[in-house]
């Protein structure tokens, strides 16, 4: 079959390309408001970009009515930012985090998912986290407008938190212990457990 994105309307295209697109890293984000309000929620268009200065990128699209999602609007109020990483036994708390709650309602007490201060940022982290990266906002680049249209932001890591649970005996990390998942289309997720190596040409 051949998809013409060019005719293809935006809510006909976006099953498509995270359907295909897979699996995708989880970056659960946690935020903080003006006044001090909390807020978690995952989002999996998300990567690494550089090293040099070390970024990462998310990209929350705009709800259906076209409007900002509360990770956006908070970020844009406080430009500090914490991404965890979900490993296999968060992901219930995970999936339960992105419901949509009014602005201003913690997904952290809504759904009982514990909290620990951050280092250098104002947002706090996930608790059980294996991996937390504290970033300030480097930028937001918006594209398209209008519903699921995407304001990309991009986070300067500041600093990681790292289980040393999940650290081999290289003291790298271990996938294995990591254990994270992975988004594929609809409801479905992968874990990371079967692995496999491959050695690169010089
Ligand atoms: C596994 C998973 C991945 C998601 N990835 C994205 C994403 O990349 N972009 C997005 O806008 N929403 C994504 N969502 C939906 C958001 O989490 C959801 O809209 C959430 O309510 C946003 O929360 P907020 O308004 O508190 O920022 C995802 C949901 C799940 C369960």
């Amino acid at each position: 079959m051949l998809l013409d994105f060019t005719t293809l309307a935006p809510r006909d295209a976006y099953p498509w390309l995270i359907g295909t697109i897979t699996p995708r890293p989880i970056a659960w984000v946690s935020t903080i408001s003006a006044d001090g309000k909390t807020n978690l929620a995952p989002f999996s268009f998300f990567n690494g970009v550089c090293a040099r200065p070390p970024t990462l990128m998310f990209s929350p699209v705009n709800r259906s009515d076209g409007t900002k999602k509360d990770t956006v609007r908070n970020i844009e109020a406080v430009p500090e930012f914490v991404v965890n990483l979900v490993p296999f036994a968060l992901a219930e708390q995970m999936s339960e985090s992105s419901a949509s709650l009014p602005y201003g309602e913690s997904e952290f007490a809504q759904f009982d998912i514990a909290s620990t201060p951050s280092t250098r940022v104002r947002p706090p982290r996930v608790a059980a986290a294996p991996v937390a990266f504290e970033c300030v906002l480097d930028r937001i680049v918006p594209i398209g407008d209008g519903p699921l249209a995407a304001n990309v932001v991009f986070g300067r890591i500041l600093l990681a938190h790292v289980s040393n649970a999940v650290l081999g005996p290289d003291g790298r990390p271990d996938p294995a212990k990591l254990d994270l998942i992975g988004r594929l289309g609809g409801d479905a997720y992968a874990r990371t457990r079967e692995v496999f190596t491959i050695e690169r040409p010089d």
